[in-house]
């Protein structure tokens, strides 16, 4: 049977039995979304100056309720800002400080009640976190290289092409990549970008691929693993490069 026509018949019997319940990746939507575990914990002292605030979820974030000043490092009148970063992976919001906090003091951190999950949940009330800072500082982790489109391109012909081999949705070889899904628009959701290059937790590439209903129905994705699915997500974090 010559190549092609047996992919077809692959790929439309694994359409056929695109049982959402298989995908290793799927979410439930759920009502709930709520922080699990936060570095540093509630009542944690000696907090490292320069080091980066990370709080885990039971779902995946939602970056567009992240926005703005939705997170407050406050202590007495003093405001902190710094720089948010959602990670669906691992289910995370990091927010690293532009400036270093003041050594021996304490904080508050309040999430806004807005913030909510890809599931649909939200916060819903008030969440506050009391810390004190330490006086030291830790290394800060060398900026970590970006994935290069060659280490994803192997993947996604391998993985993705056998059902997307033509415009509107290409991934047949790098130029139709490049060109079906770096700032285009999806088709399930309009107002999001198929791949926004610098942020994965807003590219719907990788809600599909975690398989959230938010990202339309459940594609069966050639059995792409979490570690794959992340290396497609480190090109993107990378700037698509
Ligand atoms: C078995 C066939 C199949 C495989 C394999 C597959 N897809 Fe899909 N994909 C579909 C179908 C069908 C749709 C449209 C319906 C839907 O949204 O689920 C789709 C939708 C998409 C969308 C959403 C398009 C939009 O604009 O909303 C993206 C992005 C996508 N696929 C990327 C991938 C990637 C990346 C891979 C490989 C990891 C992959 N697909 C593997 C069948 C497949």
């Amino acid at each position: 049977m010559p190549a092609r026509l047996l992919l077809l018949i692959v790929a439309l019997a694994a359409l056929g039995c695109a049982d959402p319940g298989q995908s290793p990746y799927e979410i439930r939507s759920r009502a709930s979304f709520q922080p699990t575990l936060a570095d540093p914990p509630d009542g944690g002292t000696d907090f490292p100056l320069n080091q980066p605030i990370t709080i885990h979820f039971d779902d995946p974030p939602d970056p567009r309720t992240v926005v703005g000043l939705r997170v407050d490092v406050t202590s007495g009148m003093t405001r902190w800002f710094g720089k948010l970063h959602v990670d669906l992976f691992d289910q995370t919001v990091t927010y690293q400080l532009f400036d270093q906090l003041r050594a021996n003091v304490g904080y508050r951190l309040a999430l806004d009640p807005a913030l909510g999950g890809l599931g649909g949940g939200r916060l819903g009330q008030p969440w506050v976190l009391r810390f004190r800072s330490g006086n030291g500082v830790v290394r800060v982790p060398p900026v970590e290289v970006a994935t290069p489109l060659a280490e994803v391109l192997p993947l996604v012909l391998e993985r993705c092409a056998g059902c997307h081999a033509r415009a509107p949705l290409d991934l047949s070889s790098e130029g139709a990549l490049r060109a079906s899904l770096v700032g285009v628009a999806s088709q399930a959701r309009p107002e999001i970008l198929r791949v926004e290059c610098g942020d994965h937790a807003r590219s719907l590439v990788v809600w599909k691929l975690l398989g959230l209903p938010i990202a339309g129905p459940a594609m069966p994705h050639g059995d792409l693993s979490r570690d794959q699915a992340r290396t497609l997500a480190r090109w993107i974090d990378g700037g698509c490069r």
